[in-house]
Formats: structure tokens, C-alpha cells, sequence
């Protein structure tokens, strides 16, 4: 199998082993974080497939998965604001420790709207876990608890996150070149 990176990929702006390293860190937090508790991840399809596949593996004990889709995003790679839901939980979150797990904050409004939309659940707890976060989810004060990485703002693909539906499946995280 080639190794070389596709010619859309500005450069590698996280590699595999640095996912690994960080990943086991958050693990070790979220595993200190909830010692003794039920705990139920709820995963944001299709981005954050690879960090919870590889998150979860590093977690002690059972812990429940579950999946949400939504659509945030209108054409082009601009935040509509506009929330929907593709599919919904099959998990009743009444009194359940629910930890978010998500791939990219960028604006945060996808985020803001599922926390708003999962409080109204009545869980025990709710937080959130993302692999990066950009710039304007830090000035737009979103909550996270626990944040892989602090990146700029570049459209990054790999790991699970997509363009076009395209890269998923890179082991390491690349900036796409300008468009
Ligand atoms: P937000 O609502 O602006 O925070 O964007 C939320 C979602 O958009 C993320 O969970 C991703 O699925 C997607 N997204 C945002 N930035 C990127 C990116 O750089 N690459 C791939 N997907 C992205
Ligand atoms: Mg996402």
C-alpha cells in the first residue's frame, strides 16, 4: 500500500503516533474522571468514528456507546448553524453519565445545539470530549472538558474527519490544501 500522502494534503499536521499518545492521555483523565461509574459515550457520526473506536479501547471496565447524526453544515465548509438530526439515540440518557465525543469543534454551534438538545434528557451528567478544537470555538467560550489538541484554522481531513466524504481513513491528520 502507498504511504505517500494524496496531493490535496497541504501537510500532516498531527501523525499517528501523536493521535496515539494524546488519545491514551485523555483515556487516563476520563478513565480517573469517572472511576466507578456507568459511563455512555455518545459518539457524533461520521467524524468521530476513529477516536472512539481507539478512545474506548483505552477505558476501563464496560462503558456504553451509542451514535447521533446530525447535519450542520449547508454546501462548502462554512457552519450553517442550523441543526438536524439524522439519527438519534437509542439510549434513554435519564440519570446516565454521558460524555460527548467528538472529532472537530469549529464553530461549536453543532456542539452548542447537542448539549442544549441532550440536557433536556435529564442526564445525571454531560460532557464533552473533542479530539480539536479551533480558534472560534475558544473565542465562542464553548464548555469542553476535555480537548485533544488546539489547532489553527485549517480544514484538516484524516482520522475519521472527512472532505467530500473523502479521507477518512488516514492514519494521521492533514491540512487540506487551500481550496
Ligand atoms: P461546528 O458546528 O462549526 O463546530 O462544526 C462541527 C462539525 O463540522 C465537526 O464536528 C466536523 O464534523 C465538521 N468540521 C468542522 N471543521 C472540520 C474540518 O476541518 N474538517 C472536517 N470536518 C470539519
Ligand atoms: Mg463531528
Amino acid at each position: 500500500m502507498s504511504t505517500e500522502t494524496p496531493a490535496e494534503i497541504d501537510r500532516v499536521l498531527l501523525s499517528e503516533e501523536q493521535l496515539k499518545q494524546r488519545v491514551s492521555e485523555m483515556a487516563a483523565q476520563v478513565n480517573a474522571d469517572y472511576a466507578g461509574e456507568d459511563l455512555l459515550l455518545v459518539g457524533v457520526l461520521k467524524g468521530a468514528m476513529m477516536i472512539m473506536a481507539d478512545l474506548s479501547r483505552e477505558l476501563d471496565g464496560s462503558v456504553e456507546i451509542d451514535w447521533m447524526a446530525v447535519s450542520s453544515y449547508g454546501a462548502g465548509n462554512t457552519s450553517s448553524g442550523v441543526v438536524r438530526i439524522l439519527k438519534d439515540l437509542d439510549t434513554n440518557l435519564d440519570g446516565r453519565h454521558v460524555l460527548i465525543v467528538e472529532d472537530v469543534l469549529d464553530s461549536g454551534l453543532t456542539l452548542r445545539w447537542l448539549v442544549r438538545s441532550l440536557q433536556a434528557r435529564q442526564p445525571a451528567s454531560l460532557e464533552i470530549l473533542t479530539l480539536l478544537r479551533k480558534p472560534e470555538a475558544v473565542r465562542n467560550k464553548v464548555d469542553v472538558r476535555y480537548v485533544g489538541f488546539d489547532i489553527e484554522n485549517d480544514f484538516v481531513v484524516g482520522y475519521g474527519m472527512d472532505h467530500n466524504q473523502h479521507y477518512r481513513n488516514l492514519r494521521y491528520i492533514g491540512a487540506l490544501k487551500p481550496l
